[in-house]
C-alpha cells in the first residue's frame, strides 16, 4: 500500500512539474475562481483562524483565505509539488503575507503542530480519495473545525459531451480517476451538517461541514483550543 502511495505521489509530482508554469493562466480559469471563493466563504473564517489549504498548488485561494483570517491568523499551504509551491511562494512574497507557511509534503504525511480551525480542499481530488490523508489531516483539527471542498464531478450519465470534457480535465489534473460520481464521499463519515451545492450542469460541487467531535487526535483535542485571544505567538514553533 505504501509503495502504491509513493508511486501515486511520484506521478502527481511529475504531472504538476509540467503544469506549474502555466497553471494560473490555463487551469485556474478553467476550474473556476467563483467556486473556489464560495468554498472559502463556507469555511466561515474569522480573524486569528489557522487554516490548512490542502493541495494548495500555486496559492489561488490564498487571497480569499487571507481576507478571512487577517494578520493574526495563519495559513498553511500543503502540496506535494515543489514547482507548484514555488509559484505559491512568489505570490506570498509579492503580497507580503508573513503569516503563511508553505509545506512541501503529502497530505498523508504532513504534521502541523497548532490546532487547525479550517481545512480547504480546492480541486484537490486526489487527496479527497485518500482516507489515509483525511485521517492524518483531521488529527490536527481543533474542536468544531470547518471543512470545505470544491472540484469537478461527473455530469448526469446521459450528458455524454460534458462527461467527455470532465474525463479530459480529470486525466490532465488528477492522478486518481475513481470517485468522480461523489468526490466528497470519503469526507462523509468525518462531517456533520454536510451541505452540498452543485453548479455548471452538476459538474462542479462545493461541500462544507463541521468536523464531528472525536475525529481529531485525542491529545490535540484535550489541549485547550485556545490560542491566545490576541493570537500572539500561537504559531511560534510550528513543526514546519
Ligand atoms: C488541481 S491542483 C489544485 C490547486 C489549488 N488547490 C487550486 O484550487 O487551484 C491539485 C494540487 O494538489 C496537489 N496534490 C495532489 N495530491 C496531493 C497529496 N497527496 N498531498 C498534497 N498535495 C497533493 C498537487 O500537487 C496539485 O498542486
Amino acid at each position: 500500500m505504501l509503495t502504491n502511495m509513493r508511486t501515486q505521489h511520484e506521478l502527481t509530482r511529475e504531472k504538476y512539474r509540467r503544469h506549474a508554469p502555466s497553471y494560473d493562466s490555463v487551469a485556474a480559469p478553467l476550474l473556476g475562481a467563483a467556486y473556489q471563493h464560495e468554498a472559502v466563504v463556507l469555511l466561515g473564517l474569522v480573524p486569528g483562524d489557522v487554516v490548512v489549504d490542502v493541495g494548495c498548488g500555486t496559492g489561488s485561494n490564498f487571497a480569499s483565505i487571507e481576507r478571512g483570517i487577517g494578520e493574526k491568523g495563519h495559513l498553511f499551504g500543503v502540496d506535494l509539488s515543489p514547482e507548484m509551491l514555488e509559484q505559491a511562494r512568489a505570490l506570498v512574497d509579492s503580497r507580503g503575507w508573513d503569516n503563511v507557511s508553505l509545506i512541501n509534503a503529502s497530505a498523508e504525511e504532513v504534521q502541523i503542530r497548532p490546532s487547525v480551525d479550517a481545512f480547504l480542499f480546492s480541486f484537490a481530488h486526489d487527496v479527497l480519495q485518500s482516507s489515509h490523508a483525511l485521517h492524518n489531516l483531521f488529527k490536527h483539527a481543533s474542536k468544531g473545525a470547518r471543512v470545505a471542498a470544491c472540484g469537478i464531478k461527473w455530469a448526469p450519465w446521459w450528458n455524454l459531451a460534458l462527461n467527455l470534457y470532465i474525463f479530459q480535465v480529470a486525466q490532465q489534473y488528477h492522478t486518481v480517476q475513481k470517485g468522480l460520481s461523489e468526490p466528497w464521499g470519503q469526507l462523509r463519515p468525518f462531517l456533520s451538517n454536510l451541505e452540498l451545492r452543485l453548479w455548471a450542469f452538476e459538474t462542479i460541487y462545493v461541500v462544507s461541514g463541521t468536523l464531528k467531535q472525536g475525529t481529531q487526535d485525542p491529545v490535540q483535542s484535550a489541549r485547550p483550543n485556545a490560542a491566545p485571544d490576541d493570537g500572539s505567538d500561537r504559531l511560534d514553533s510550528p513543526q514546519y
